[in-house]
């Protein structure tokens, strides 16, 4: 069961950082919404616009279900998926649970150009980061680990959570 797994806010990395680190682990990575849009043959945008937020998070839960059912994977998940207390506890318990955490001005700047990004579609954009950010971060703080990655680059953060992983398999943390 050695999957290590991402979880944090929209903009936050989880992929550069996710995939950078199974390259240094020598672990297969996977993002989950890449493999969604594999699956559903369509964007994460067309799933939103076509068949609406709650048959994306039904379609999202059960592919991140199946995808930490293997082991050895650094996975990216998208920044909704923990929302769902019950997919929360499997990744809990199928792997460690890592929350990349960022103040809401480096989220700001990562996200105001975005338009990629459904939830986000919304008259007034950064009231709405600022809602769910709100609302997603104490959830998100139920990880294993929280990073924080403000200012701090890729290689750094990388560093970071190889450090703990390494650590806790020598059982020190
Ligand atoms: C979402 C985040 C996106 C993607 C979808 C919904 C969210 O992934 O799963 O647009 O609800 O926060 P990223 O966190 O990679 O942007």
């Amino acid at each position: 069961m050695n999957n290590i797994i991402l979880i944090g806010f929209m903009g936050v990395g989880k992929s550069t950082i996710g995939s950078e680190l199974a390259k240094k682990l020598s672990y297969k990575f996977i993002d989950s919404d890449h493999k969604i849009e594999e699956i559903a043959g369509m964007s994460i945008r067309d799933i939103f616009r076509t068949y609406g937020e709650k048959y994306f998070r039904s379609l999202e839960y059960e592919v991140i279900r199946d995808i930490v059912s293997i082991s050895d994977i650094v996975l990216a998940t998208g920044g909704g998926a923990v929302m769902n207390n019950e997919l929360f506890d499997i990744l809990l318990s199928k792997g460690i649970v890592i929350h990349l955490d960022a103040s809401l001005s480096t989220l700001y700047d990562r996200l105001m150009d975005s338009n990629n990004r459904p939830m986000l579609d919304h008259s007034n954009p950064k009231k709405r980061i600022e809602e769910l950010y709100k609302l997603r971060r104490p959830i998100y703080m139920k990880a294993h680990h929280t990073i924080n990655t403000d200012g701090k680059k890729v290689r750094n953060i990388v560093d970071e959570i190889a450090e703990i992983i390494i650590g806790r398999e020598e059982g020190k943390n």
